[in-house]
């Protein structure tokens, strides 16, 4: 789901806002944070903009981050901002794929933006029946290789089967906490 998030401290004019597409995660950083959140599809630069600190998160698609369109488009109007991004996706926690993500997703303009990644979810029952006929075709073929060449996605894929799995774990946060601390309130920290 897409979504952002925003709140104004009261007695506190430092502004924070939350974009975010992942509602479990997001949820989770709204509860630590106090951050509010805002789709990022309903999102506007011009009160984006207000805010001290832009946090989004979206899930992983195809290596691609859903809704970092927003921050490539707009990032020269969030200098001097803290902008960071998180992501979740169904591949394993692993440098290896933490490092694809990263490395497919966050050039030019968004280069110097830390990204984190956390597991996140498959819900094979969400998929229409092509995308499960594809994925069951994905996993025949995979099956013919070795497992311990298996590409991170292709071994979530495998671990997943035909099932609907949680990897969420708040755990994975820690590293966003960890950055976003300077922009907390105390009674947050
Ligand atoms: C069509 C499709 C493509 C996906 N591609 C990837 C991928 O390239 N890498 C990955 O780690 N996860 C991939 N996933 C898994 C999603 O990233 C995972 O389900 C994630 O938790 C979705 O997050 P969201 O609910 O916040 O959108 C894909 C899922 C679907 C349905």
């Amino acid at each position: 789901m897409d979504g952002i998030l925003w709140r104004q401290y009261e007695g506190n004019h430092s502004l924070h806002i939350q974009i975010w597409r992942d509602q479990g995660y997001a949820d989770w950083l709204a509860e630590e944070t106090g951050f509010d959140c805002v789709e990022v599809k309903k999102a506007k630069i011009e009160d984006v903009k207000q805010y001290d600190a832009v946090l989004l998160g979206g899930g992983v698609y195809a290596s691609g981050i859903a809704g970092l369109s927003f921050l490539r488009k707009h990032m020269d109007q969030l200098q001097g901002k803290k902008v960071i991004v998180f992501c979740d996706g169904m591949s394993p926690y692993e440098d290896a794929a933490i490092r694809l993500i990263v490395d497919r997703n966050m050039k030019d303009a968004l280069a110097d933006v830390p990204c984190f990644y956390c597991r996140g979810a498959w819900n094979m029952d969400a998929l229409s029946f092509f995308d499960k006929s594809l994925c069951r075709m994905l996993r025949k073929a995979v099956a013919k290789k070795k497992p311990e060449d298996y590409e991170p996605l292709e071994k979530a894929l495998m671990e997943a089967g035909d099932s609907n799995c949680d990897w969420t774990d708040k755990a994975y946060l820690a590293p966003v906490l960890e950055a976003l601390a300077p922009c907390l309130s105390p009674k947050k920290q």
